[in-house]
Formats: structure tokens, sequence, C-alpha cells
């Protein structure tokens, strides 16, 4: 089964084609993705209206590069998917009409693929793994910890009640004066710091239920800074890493806690696996790992090119929807807002 799948629900343009054979892992034919970080930088963040005329302007020689590159044609494919959402409108529009003009013309079926379930089934494209598993998905937008039970299936176990994970990160370099997006240079500045230089809370430490707060991180932040501003480059260093290390202890607390009430609920998760951009920081890999083994489980983050926005995971759970007949009418609507736990399977997980 060969799908095509394409992503622009938020600042990347990606369109990939995946092969999934009978069980076992499948296989990426191509997967082309064109960032516009260039185009968002100068405002700190994304803007929604750019992000869509930027999709519109890129979608169509993306989407024949992956064929290409595939040596596949709209012909030999089995099914066009694309994210329907959740994510900016704008984009999500432009991503899934598109899909809908080359299912109608090529008389493909089409799947509408919820976005935070293509991150979901993601460790399946790449490690096979069997359902259930416990999920930490970690992005700009998202902070949330799933049982993943079936195709269609998905459980939140906990979330954040404000900032996502990312966010915390972003804004945490934005406040800082270091470039957009924020992870990646927090996580190098945090390499040169001390991370008990400065004394930051851990938001929601110790809670039964797992849940997720960033916000009063982000404000004891703002406020160390502003004690001993203007900042020398050592103090931005020592931020960044107490912050990061304030993070990372929240992980961990806040995902034992997930575990917990995952082994209660569905019995031991078959693998522990992260997803989102921010599964890319080496620290928060290091508690993962930890969190993996004390619970006696395997820990899997796909590469960091499929822990980030792509169109090979989207074209993945299209596959893995188009195996079980779960295909969608041409008229589905996008979706800004689409929770995880309103998708669809069929029957009722074990
Ligand atoms: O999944 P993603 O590419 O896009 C969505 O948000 O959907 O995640 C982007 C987020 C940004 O907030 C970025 O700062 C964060 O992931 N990120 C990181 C790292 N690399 C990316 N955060 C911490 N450490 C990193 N190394
Ligand atoms: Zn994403």
């Amino acid at each position: 089964m060969v799908v095509l799948g394409i992503e622009t629900t938020c600042d990347e343009t990606a369109a990939a084609v995946v092969e999934r054979l009978d069980d076992g892992p499948g296989k990426i034919l191509s997967n082309i993705v064109l960032s516009q970080v260039n185009e968002h930088a100068a405002f700190g963040g994304v803007v929604p209206e750019i992000a869509a005329r930027a999709h519109v302007e890129a979608l169509d020689r993306i989407i024949a590069k992956a064929m290409a590159d595939a040596g596949q044609t709209f012909e030999t494919i089995d099914g066009v998917a694309a994210a329907a959402g959740p994510g900016l409108i704008g984009g999500v529009i432009v991503g899934l009409t598109t899909a809908k003009a080359i299912a109608l013309v090529s008389a493909k079926p089409l799947i509408a693929v919820n976005h935070l379930e293509a991150h979901a089934l993601t460790p399946r494209l790449t490690n096979a793994v069997p359902f259930p598993y416990c999920l930490f998905l970690a992005s700009g937008g998202h902070t949330q910890i799933v049982a993943v039970r079936a195709v269609g299936h998905y459980e939140l176990i906990g979330t954040t009640v404000d900032d996502a994970i990312g966010e915390a990160f972003d804004k945490t370099a934005k406040l800082l004066g270091l470039g957009f997006p924020g992870g990646p240079q927090v996580e190098q500045e945090a390499l040169q710091g001390n991370p008990v230089r400065f004394v930051l809370p851990r938001p929601m430490h110790g809670r039964p239920e797992a849940d997720f707060s960033f916000s009063g991180l982000k404000t004891a932040l703002r406020l160390e800074a502003e004690k001993i501003a203007p900042l020398s480059d050592q103090d931005v260093a020592d931020l960044c890493a107490s912050f990061q290390q304030a993070v990372v202890d929240v992980v961990l607390d806040r995902l034992r806690a997930g575990m917990r009430l995952f082994r209660e609920r569905y019995g031991a998760p078959n693998a522990l696996v992260a997803a989102g951009g921010v599964a890319a920081n080496q620290a928060l890999r290091k508690v993962l790992n930890r969190l993996a083994f004390e619970s006696g489980t395997v820990l899997v983050i796909p590469p960091p090119a499929l822990c980030t926005d792509n169109g090979a995971m989207i074209a993945w759970a299209g596959a893995e929807r188009l195996a079980f007949g779960l295909t969608d009418p041409l008229d589905v609507a996008p979706r800004a807002r689409w929770p995880l736990e309103e998708c669809t399977g069929v029957g009722k997980p074990a």
C-alpha cells in the first residue's frame, strides 16, 4: 500500500510517499520538507497569513518532487492523505484542498489525518511498535501524555494547563535575546551554563494526575533575569541551564505520574515513545531513557527529521487508516481545533 502524505498545518510545507507492508514497519520512498523558518524569523514566531501564502506557493512543487523521488505517479499510489488539523487554518485548507483535488482527478481514496495522530503513529513507521504504548508529545504547540491503544483510539492521560513545552523554550529564548525557534539555542547555551545557579520552580511537582504547567516557570525566569540585568554571556548560559534543568525535572516527575496512570488503566505499555520537536533535546532524552529503564519498558524516539513536522508521518497515518478502510469524503472539513481523543477508529481496543 503506497500513500502520498501532505503536511501544511504550521510552518513546514511537506510531502512524502510511504509504503506500508502487510505488517511491520513502513518504508519511506520520499520525504520532502520545506521550512518557512526564514519567512517568520523577523517576527519571532509563526505568522499564520504568511504561512498560508507560503504553502500555496510551494506545495505543488514539493508534491511533484516527492512523487518523482518515490518513482510514483497519481495512478500508481493507493491513497492521498493530508493533515486536516489541528493547526493554522489557512495552511490546513491549502494542504487538504490540494489532496482533495488529487484524490478527485485520480479517483483515489482521501484520508483526512489528524496531525497529532500522525505524530502518535510515527514510531510504528520506524520501529513497528505494537499497541498499546505511551506517547509523550512535546512540540511548540502541544505537551501531551497519550495512551495509544489502536489506530484511531487515543486517550489523553495528561496535558499542559497553559504553555506548551516548546513554547516555554521559545519564550525563554526570546526573553534572553536568542533567536527563533528557541529550543535548540537554549539547549546550546545550557551546555556552557550552571544548572543550579538560579532557583526556579518545578510546577505541578508530586501531583498524582499527570498534567503540566510552564507559565510559572517562565515568569520566575524573567524575574531572575530582571534582578541581574544587564546580562553577561555567562548569565544567559546559566539562566538557560537552570531553565532546562527545571523543565527536565518537571518532565521526569510528570511522566512518572503519567506512566503510573497508564499502567493502572491499560496495563504495561509496550514502549515509551517521544515525538515532537522538543524530543530532539539531549537533556530531555537522558531523562526519558532513565524513565523507560525504571519502568521496565523500551524508549522509542523516531529520528529528529521524523520527530518534527513532516509529510512521511501523515502518509504513514494515512496508510494505517486506509488499511482499516478508514477513508474520508471529499467534503470533509479542515479543523483548526481537533483533539486527539476525537479521532475515530474501528471497533474497541482490547
Ligand atoms: O514539532 P515541532 O517541529 O513543531 C510544532 O510545534 O508542531 O516543534 C517545534 C518546537 C519549537 O518550540 C522548538 O523550540 C522546539 O520544538 N525544539 C526544541 C529543540 N529543538 C526544537 N526544544 C528544546 N530543545 C531542542 N533541541
Ligand atoms: Zn507537529
